[in-house]
């Protein structure tokens, strides 16, 4: 079976390392790919979001499955382009995609549903001064969220009521644009975030392996956002008790949530979950696997991956087993000095060949003559086992002082919370 990876990042590279151990497996393309992708399978020069020529291509190369990284191309209907055509995308159809493209859709979504979330209110234009009114009475911190995707901007926790005041008018005068025409303003949850990854055939799901991800450039959790810095898989404090009450009140309803609005749903279900005062709440729900937290989830599913999204197609998810490994993974990623401001690329990389005992998952490379070079913010997931998160890191860090590129920079204390 022939397979076409969309996306560029560590989680398409994890993604096409785990489906090259498929038997069922043949081919692997991936669009566009990256220097690592390029060393499992074929690397397309597709732009993502150009439906026709993903269809042209894998019409003409026998591609039968899409798998899709990103959310962009989800959100804007991949799947429902591929729907009555052989190709089966694995994804949520545009319609669904809205539980990750509008936080008003979701906000709605887990209120309908009686899921655990923050408490909210959602504001446009013409109700601005209602907006204005309610921040100067809210508690602080305060968070405001552009309702559409702002590329991992539109989030902001302000403790100042007149900044907030002052950014509110700016999102709604168009600072994310049209993302920002609708804002959610909601309550702050004070707690400890971890992700829980669902697969589900829109009847049924299955729960992969739990991650948490580190998304500040500073260690300790300081600094600015990232696109994510480092994650850890397992983690220890969800355990049984927190882990049965995301299920019952989280997972389960969101399943039944998506039958009963008869989402087109065949995918990953991403939720962004917080731990406050010992119960589980929903800060997100995305519509696709997080990164850096596939290059930690991925290693440790010892499943079939591919034949995992055939029971999805086949509407037979509930049927399988998903095999896990017992060990830690966790993963450091390099970044180019700068990240997540202005840095450079074309940074030639050396010491892949010094890399012992750890997975390597590129990011932004790319292939140079013989050489990789540096591609963008975030370079290299360099992923390790343990049978401790301490060895599973102590590894990573090892590996991390051996690949060399100007202005590399880490954080050297994932995991340091658990
Ligand atoms: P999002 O884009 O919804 O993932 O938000 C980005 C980040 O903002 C989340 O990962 C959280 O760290 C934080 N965040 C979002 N909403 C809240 C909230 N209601 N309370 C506390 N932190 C939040
Ligand atoms: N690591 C978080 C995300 O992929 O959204």
């Amino acid at each position: 079976m022939n397979i076409l990876v969309i996306g560029s990042g560590g989680r398409e590279h994890a993604f096409a390392w785990k489906l090259a151990q498929s038997e069922l497996c043949k081919n692997i393309f991936i669009a566009p790919g990256n220097a690592g992708t390029a060393q499992i399978g074929t690397n397309v020069d597709l732009s993502i979001s150009d439906f026709e020529a993903i269809e042209k291509f894998c019409a003409s190369n026998g591609v039968e499955i899409i798998l899709v990284g990103p959310e962009a191309p989800l959100v804007d209907g991949i799947w429902d382009h591929f729907k009555d055509t052989e190709i089966y995308v694995f994804g949520p159809s545009k319609e669904a995609s809205r539980l990750e493209g509008s936080k008003a859709y979701a906000k709605e979504f887990m209120l309908e549903n009686n899921i655990p979330t923050a408490s909210y209110k959602e504001f446009t234009i013409d109700s601005k001064e209602e907006g204005i009114d309610y921040i100067r009475k809210h508690d602080l911190p305060i968070v405001l969220k552009a309702d559409g995707l702002a590329a991992g901007k539109g989030v902001l926790i302000l403790n100042d009521r007149e900044e907030a005041v002052a950014e509110f008018t700016m999102m709604l005068e168009g600072k994310f644009g049209e993302a920002s025409e609708r804002i959610v303003i909601e309550q702050f949850l004070d707690g400890i975030e971890f992700s829980v990854f669902a697969v589900t055939d829109g009847e049924g799901y299955k729960i992969l392996p739990i991650a948490k991800d580190y998304k500040r450039i500073g260690e300790g959790d300081t600094g600015l956002n990232t696109g994510g810095m480092g994650a850890v898989s397992p983690v220890p404090f969800v355990d049984e008790e927190l882990y049965e009450k995301v299920i019952k009140h989280i997972i389960e309803p969101t399943i039944k949530g998506i039958k009963t609005r008869g989402l087109d749903y065949h995918g990953f279900v991403f939720v962004g979950c917080i731990r406050v005062d010992g119960d589980p709440y929903v800060i997100e729900y995305n519509c696709r696997m997080g990164d850096p937290e596939t290059e930690v989830v991925l290693p440790r599913l010892k499943s079939d991956f591919l034949n995992i999204m055939l029971q999805v197609k086949a509407g037979k998810i509930t049927e399988l087993e998903i095999e896990k490994d017992d060990r830690f993974a966790t993963t450091m990623m390099l970044v180019s000095g700068g990240y997540p401001e202005s840095y450079s690329k074309g940074k030639l990389m050396t010491g892949f060949d010094k890399v012992e005992t750890s997975l390597l998952f590129h990011s932004g490379t790319k292939q140079a003559g013989d050489t990789v070079v540096t591609n963008g913010g975030r370079v290299l997931a360099i992923t390790s086992y343990g049978t401790t998160k301490e060895e599973a890191l102590a590894n990573c860090k090892t590996n991390a002082e051996r690949i060399e590129f100007e202005g590399k920079y880490y954080r050297t204390d994932i995991g340091f919370d658990l």
